[in-house]
């Protein structure tokens, strides 16, 4: 299969590798309708080189159809239109019975000390085969996956992978009070959908970036909405839309 593979710092390629296949019976392997690539991929471009090792396949937040599946995998079956999260996680250890997914005790990665094992995401999180490719192993698929109706097009439902259960806590952790405002720094996928969910919860929002197209997307959401977004931008000037 065809894959986007980590070759060295700041040399990213796309190259043919073999396809994966089932290992455990924990395990399924997805054909990859979608996939997205993340700010988070960036560090692995750069900072995190270190822990990366020449053709590793990256990606985290992949969506597809089940093409195979091992024999313990629950009610999953190939067919399935399915969004993978991020992180891997068994869903019956301690933690995952403390809805504590990143954390869970099957998948984490007690070398490095770090949580849950993620996808595409270096030795530190398993350096387990990421979703930038044509096919994905999953393991732990009994419960690393989202199932979601056939119908509606992939957008619609690929975020969950990342972009948006992560924004969703980032405005959870904020705390924002009843009536109060939110600054958000960087318009990216993360902050730009953290926007759009403290607005959602009646929160005024103040959103930041330096890149004037990102700004321009944010702007566009709160045309859309309706709902109080101040955008602050370097190139342009700080600029206030109120509606
Ligand atoms: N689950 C998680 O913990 C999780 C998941 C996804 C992303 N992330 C992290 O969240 C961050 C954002 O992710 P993303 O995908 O939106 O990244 P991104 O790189 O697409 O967006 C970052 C934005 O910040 C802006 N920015 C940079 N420096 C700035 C400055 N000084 N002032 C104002 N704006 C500035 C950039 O112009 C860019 O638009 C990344 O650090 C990523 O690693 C964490
Ligand atoms: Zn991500
Ligand atoms: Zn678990």
């Amino acid at each position: 299969m065809k894959a986007v593979t980590w070759q060295g710092k700041r040399d990213v390629r796309v190259e043919d590798v073999p396809d994966p296949e089932i290992e455990e019976p924990t395990d399924a392997i997805i054909k990859v309708t979608s996939t997205n690539i993340c700010g988070s991929d960036l560090h692995l471009y750069e900072v995190l080189g270190a822990f990366m090792t020449a053709g590793d396949v990256l990606g985290h937040e992949a969506m597809g159809i089940v093409e195979e599946v091992g024999s313990e995998v629950g009610t999953l079956k190939p067919g399935d239109r399915v969004v993978i999260p991020f992180q891997m996680s068994c869903g019956h250890c301690y933690m995952c019975d403390e809805r504590l997914y990143s954390q869970c005790e099957t998948t984490q990665v007690t070398e490095f000390g770090s949580g849950a094992a993620l996808f595409g995401y270096s030795k530190l999180y398993g350096q387990v085969p990421g979703g930038q490719a044509e096919y994905l192993r999953v393991p732990q698929a009994q419960f690393t996956h989202i199932k979601v109706p056939d119908g509606p097009p992939d957008e619609r439902f690929v975020y969950l992978s990342d972009v948006l259960p992560t924004a969703w806590q980032a405005v959870e952790y904020a705390a924002v009070p009843k009536g109060g405002t939110v600054a958000v720094l960087g318009l990216g996928p993360i902050g730009d959908m953290s926007c759009r969910i403290a607005m959602h919860h009646g929160a005024r929002v103040i959103g930041v970036d330096l890149v004037p197209d990102r700004l321009d997307r944010a702007r566009k959401i709160h045309q859309r909405k309706a709902l109080y977004l101040t955008l602050f931008g370097e190139h342009d000037g700080p600029r206030a839309l109120v509606s």
